[in-house]
């Protein structure tokens, strides 16, 4: 049974519950702490599916960082990346010479963050670091690690704590696999 009851018949089961993410954001926003106290990095949102962790990630990160956003899509509406990356929000400021950190909802093939990463390398950041929520990496088609993974979970498709499909459960507060029967 999930949180929101309009979900219901489409949440085959719970896989993350709020309490779980909420304990994991704040490890990980501990680690990028420790890490970054030299260089606070420029912490990107990769809009829409990150947002709900970003906001949670970037309150439990205690270091003076800058965020901003980019949007790119390489999914339709289905479950099955097409492949093609588009970048649909791009950053506004100069990243040279600064450390960027990606911030991700989930990793999938690998494809639209090794075209973000290459993109944001190409413009002379110092460093590109990626930090994911979820990663598949049983699913992965181009040779991509992050930095920081809050968890990494089997080949089904997820949906809540802002990751969609078609659009919709992105306010769900957990993270649920989608029923194979509201595919
Ligand atoms: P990749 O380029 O194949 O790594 O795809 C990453 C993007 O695919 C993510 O940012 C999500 O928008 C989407 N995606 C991949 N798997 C899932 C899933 O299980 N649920 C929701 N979105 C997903
Ligand atoms: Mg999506």
């Amino acid at each position: 049974m999930s949180i929101k009851t309009y979900a219901d018949k489409d949440i085959q089961s719970t896989l993350i519950t709020q309490e779980r993410l909420q304990e994991r954001v704040r490890e990980m926003g501990a680690e990028i702490t420790q890490r970054f106290r030299e260089q606070p990095p420029i912490m990107v949102c990769i809009l829409k599916g990150a947002f709900v962790f970003f906001a949670d990630l970037i309150r439990s990160v205690d270091l003076p960082i800058r965020i901003d956003f980019m949007a790119a899509s390489s999914y339709g509406d289905g479950t099955v990346s097409t492949g093609e990356v588009h970048v649909v929000k791009d950053l506004p400021m100069d990243i040279t010479g600064q450390n960027i950190m990606l911030v991700e909802d989930i990793i999938d093939s690998g494809r639209t963050l090794a075209y973000l990463k290459r993109l944001l390398e190409s413009r002379n950041a110092k460093k590109v670091y990626i930090t994911t929520l979820l990663d598949k990496p049983s699913r992965r088609v181009v040779d991509l690690k992050p930095d920081f993974c809050g968890f990494s979970i089997p080949d089904s498709f997820v949906i809540g704590y802002g990751l969609d499909y078609a659009e919709k459960y992105r306010n769900l507060p957990e993270i649920g696999i989608l029923s194979p029967d509201s595919i």
